[in-house]
């Protein structure tokens, strides 16, 4: 084979992100829509500087984005080499067509480094396992976010919702009807640094931790009987309490805030930050008879653009 693609899909966290480190659950969604399109060919130059790969970008995907990725490329080749007894480096050409937002918390950089890792085994004509595919991604992702949950990796290629604990992924049950509305905010926000302000918090203030991780199960539990009893009311204002714990914790920003607060006002169900936070975006779960406006009143808060994805559509999905 000469050309190798492979393709991820981007992610929401509905419940549980960074609880999710210390190891509670998450619930988590995939977004169909939303894809990273990774080729990969032999390449006929030998790159600089690059070591044997070399990284062309289209899309949103940016340099960094890749330079994080490549590690994990680099452990995919290095296995490949050893299992094929391969002795040459070969160079390679990789073309990522990134369409997800980075730092929007919408697992940008797990989906990119999966499509380029299918797109490997693809070229190389090798079978991954769903266990190694996981893997070679969450190495990545521990390079791009230091201590990741590897919810991202999991999630950006499950075929429907699911809930993960600590590398466990299991399917989610969902009896509820109803929309997610993904808005971005526009602003990037590092999912490290996120991570580490929630830490820092813990370590400086006795109790802390031992609060937040009580609350957040609660809330993760809560929410999830509520998803498989089909009780709306009661998941969306699980969601919103949870966008508060994350506030709280110095996770959100002033847009985000007057994006929640806009979406809760036009008649949506629940809303919160969701992903790493210090930016990224907003998941309003609504009703379809008020999707258009809680859409129009997001964007008029600040949002640059908006997803929808519905519950129902995601399940058949699965
Ligand atoms: O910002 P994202 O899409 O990378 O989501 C990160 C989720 C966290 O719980 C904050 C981190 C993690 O490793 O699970």
């Amino acid at each position: 084979r000469s050309v190798g693609i492979g393709r991820a899909h981007a992610k929401a966290i509905l419940l549980g992100e960074h609880a999710v480190v210390y190891g509670t659950p998450a619930l988590a969604l995939p977004i169909p829509q939303l894809t990273a399109t990774a080729s990969a060919g032999w390449s006929s130059h030998v790159p600089d500087g690059q070591g044997d790969l070399s990284f062309t970008m289209t899309g949103s995907a940016s340099r960094a984005v890749v330079t994080q990725a490549s590690e994990g490329l680099r452990r995919l080749t290095t296995a490949f080499r050893t299992r094929m007894g391969v002795a040459d480096r070969p160079h390679l050409d990789v073309i990522l067509d990134g369409a997800i937002p980075p730092g929007r918390g919408l697992g940008s950089s797990a989906a990119n480094s999966r499509a380029i890792i299918l797109a490997l085994a693809d070229l190389f004509g090798r079978e991954l396992t769903d266990g190694t595919a996981f893997e070679l991604v969450q190495a990545a992702e521990n390079v791009t976010h230091g201590r990741a949950s590897g919810v991202d990796a999991m999630t950006v290629g499950a075929a429907g919702p699911l809930r993960f604990q600590a590398g466990v992924a299991t399917e989610l049950s969902i009896g509820c009807d109803g929309l997610f509305i993904i808005a971005d905010s526009g602003t990037a926000g590092s999912t490290r640094e996120a991570v580490e302000l929630l830490r820092a918090g813990f370590v400086r203030e006795s109790g802390a931790e031992e609060r937040f991780l009580r609350r957040a199960t609660e809330l993760i539990e809560e929410a999830e009987q509520a998803l498989a009893e089909g009780a709306e009311k009661e998941l969306g204002a699980r969601l919103t309490d949870y966008h508060e714990l994350l506030r709280a914790a110095g996770l959100s920003t002033d847009r985000i805030d007057a994006m929640v607060a806009a979406a809760l006002r036009a008649g949506s169900l629940g809303a919160k930050i969701t992903g790493g936070g210090l930016g990224g975006c907003v998941l309003a779960m609504t009703q379809p008879e008020h999707a258009r406006q809680v859409a129009a009143q997001l964007h008029e808060a600040g949002a640059v653009q908006t997803w929808v994805v519905p519950l129902r559509r995601l399940a058949a999905h699965a």
